[in-house]
């Protein structure tokens, strides 16, 4: 088992980490299925509350995940534990893609909304009905942004999943100490 005083993250990093892991996963649980139908069928996101929800938790994900950057740049520095070199690399490598999921799902959501001429609709009645600088930008019009929302959307929830998975197996096979460090 890991030792009583072994190094923990700080208290604000952990704050962060699971305020994020549980917005991202209520998120996805709301995504939008059948978004495009309903807005061909006429239907304002305002009066479905699975898309306001959706939209608000993604905005928090993405002012949570700005402010852990920051946070990342200016702390201390993180925990560090005793592993093989190949480790190190792959829980790297699935951090710098969670990272980096988890501000390209904002952006490929916006440039959703902005290209396909939708409104932005958040709790407390909040409501942006154009996006202009997404609507004129070429980028918008590069992709189906929407798709490509979706797909990144699945993507992060297997490697969420996975980097779940990676520890328990720290925790119950290597007992290192690796996931009481993020325990809240
Ligand atoms: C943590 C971040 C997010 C995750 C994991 C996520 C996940 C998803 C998934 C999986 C879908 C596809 C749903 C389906 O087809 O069944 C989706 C659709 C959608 N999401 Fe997100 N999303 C996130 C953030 C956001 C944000 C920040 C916004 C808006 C600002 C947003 C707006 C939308 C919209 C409008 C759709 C429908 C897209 C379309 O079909 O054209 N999402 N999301
Ligand atoms: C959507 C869900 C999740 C996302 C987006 C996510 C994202 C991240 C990110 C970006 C880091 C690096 C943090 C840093 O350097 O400060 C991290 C670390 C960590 N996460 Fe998650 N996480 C999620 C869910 C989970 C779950 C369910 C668990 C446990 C069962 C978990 C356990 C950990 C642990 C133990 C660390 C520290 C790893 C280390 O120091 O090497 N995470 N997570």
């Amino acid at each position: 088992m890991a030792h009583p005083t072994a190094p923990r993250y700080a208290p604000l990093s952990r704050a962060l980490h699971w305020l994020t892991a549980i917005a991202v996963t209520v998120a996805f649980i709301l995504g939008p299925g059948g978004f495009s139908r309903l807005m061909r069928q006429g239907v304002d996101p305002a009066t479905r509350p699975g898309i306001v929800w959706h939209e608000s938790l993604g905005l928090l994900v993405l002012a949570l995940t700005l402010l852990r950057l920051l946070w990342v740049a200016l702390r201390p520095g993180k925990p560090q534990f005793d592993m093989p070199a190949w480790m190190q690399a792959l829980s790297r490598l699935v951090h710098g893609a969670l990272w980096a999921l988890l501000l390209a799902l904002p952006a490929t959501a916006l440039l959703a909304l902005g290209s396909e001429g939708r409104p932005l609709t958040l709790l407390g009645g909040v409501r942006v009905d154009q996006l202009p600088w997404i609507a004129g930008s070429r980028l918008g019009g590069l992709a189906d942004w929407g798709d490509v929302h979706g797909l990144l959307g699945d993507v992060l929830m297997w490697l969420a999943g996975l980097h779940a998975l990676a520890a328990l197996f720290h925790h119950f096979v290597r007992r290192d100490g690796v996931l009481a460090a993020m325990l809240p």
